[in-house]
């Protein structure tokens, strides 16, 4: 992420780390040994010292909600398993930038969180082992195509999209459908820089994304419970949406593989596993795209997934959510709290339907 320029969008206002508190930060990570040192994770709030819980079948440490949340891998199956909790953040602010910390009002999940407990069932369901399969994950060289109902079809080399493009940070909620959240310092660019180029056809309806198949790498792809390439679809103007973006950083560090390295998707109103990792491929095209969990499971997952508190889950309630790293309960927001954004692309349309 060297060499990148850094921008903070008004999403809104409070959400954004302002200017000064981020610098602050930043050089904060600096003094204490940039990411992945153990004195960094501690000032940032994890408690260390404790061992990492190990991953297990029953595997799961007690949620201190006590609040039962299903996983996204039961499937059509009714059971439901206690969400595993990483190891919790305390509430300490790093001395010294205390004050900037304060005007965040929201907290960043733990960079140590964000990195151990990962959906990316290409390599196993289970969160707190992908980290592990994921080591050593090929991410270079690598290689976007973009094309369908497009003027000018192009590859991107990831050097392409780091180097072309304006990098941004953008501070996002991020809200998994199992019912937990982030909040997610992502380094990227806007999803419409890149299908700009591209000179969309009128003619083009929707996005439709790829993740790389590699089965040498990814273990996960045994399972035949999925239609693998994992696949995801946004509407046209979704994706052109300024909100959206792809991310190739995080925490002003590249993206780890856990994390969809070395690009995915981020589409922060809807649930978190319409942000598809580690992509290949991008086609414009007229018809609303399949995706993988619409069709592992129509019923339960539908195309549009946006967040909603009042939509519940066919077989959990929507409308509360963890924040990983916390142990109440707090209301999840109709769209993720981006309603001010979005809700005007969903005018008209009956949003318990279209799901
Ligand atoms: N993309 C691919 N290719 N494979 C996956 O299993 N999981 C999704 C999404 N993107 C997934 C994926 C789900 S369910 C979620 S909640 C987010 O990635 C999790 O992103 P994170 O692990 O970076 O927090």
């Amino acid at each position: 992420m060297s060499g990148q320029e850094y921008k903070s969008i008004p999403i809104r206002s409070w959400e954004i780390t302002p200017e000064h508190v981020y610098r602050s930060r930043r050089q904060f990570l600096r003094l204490m040994g940039v990411v992945g040192a153990g004195t960094l994770l501690a000032a940032c709030g994890v408690q260390t010292g404790q061992p990492k819980q190990a991953a297990s079948p029953t595997g799961v440490s007690p949620d201190p909600s006590a609040t039962v949340v299903p996983e996204l891998h039961t499937v059509g199956t009714p059971t439901a398993t206690a969400v595993a909790t990483p190891t919790p953040v305390a509430s300490a602010t790093p001395a010294g930038s205390a004050a900037g910390f304060e005007e965040l009002r929201t907290e960043l999940t733990s960079y140590e969180a964000i990195t151990s407990y990962n959906n990316y069932y290409e390599f196993t369901t289970n969160k707190e082992r992908v980290a592990r399969l994921a080591e050593g994950f090929k991410t270079s060289p690598w290689e976007v195509e973009v094309g369908g109902l497009v003027h000018r079809p192009k590859t991107f080399g990831l050097e392409d999209i780091l180097g072309k493009f304006t990098q941004e940070e953008r501070i996002y909620r991020m809200r998994c459908v199992e019912g937990w959240s982030m909040v997610i310092p992502w380094g990227g660019v806007p999803l419409s820089r890149l299908l700009e180029q591209v000179e969309p056809m009128s003619t083009a309806k929707f996005v439709r994304f790829e993740t790389v198949y590699a089965p040498e790498q990814m273990p996960g792809l045994k399972s035949r419970s999925y239609s693998w390439p994992y696949q995801e679809g946004l509407r046209m103007d979704e994706a052109m949406h300024e909100l959206t973006i792809l991310a190739t950083g995080l925490y002003g560090e590249e993206l780890l593989p856990q994390n969809g390295a070395p690009v995915r998707l981020v589409v922060p109103w809807k649930y978190g596993f319409k942000s598809i990792k580690s992509i290949v491929k991008i086609e414009l095209v007229d018809y609303q795209p399949e995706t993988l969990w619409s069709t592992a499971a129509p019923n339960e997952y539908g195309f549009y997934s946006n967040v909603n508190p009042n939509v519940p889950h066919p077989r959990w309630s929507q409308s509360t959510e963890r924040r990983i790293g916390e142990t109440d309960r707090i209301p999840t927001l109709m769209f993720n709290g981006y309603a001010e954004e979005v809700a005007h692309l969903y005018e008209g349309m009956d949003l318990t339907r279209d799901y």
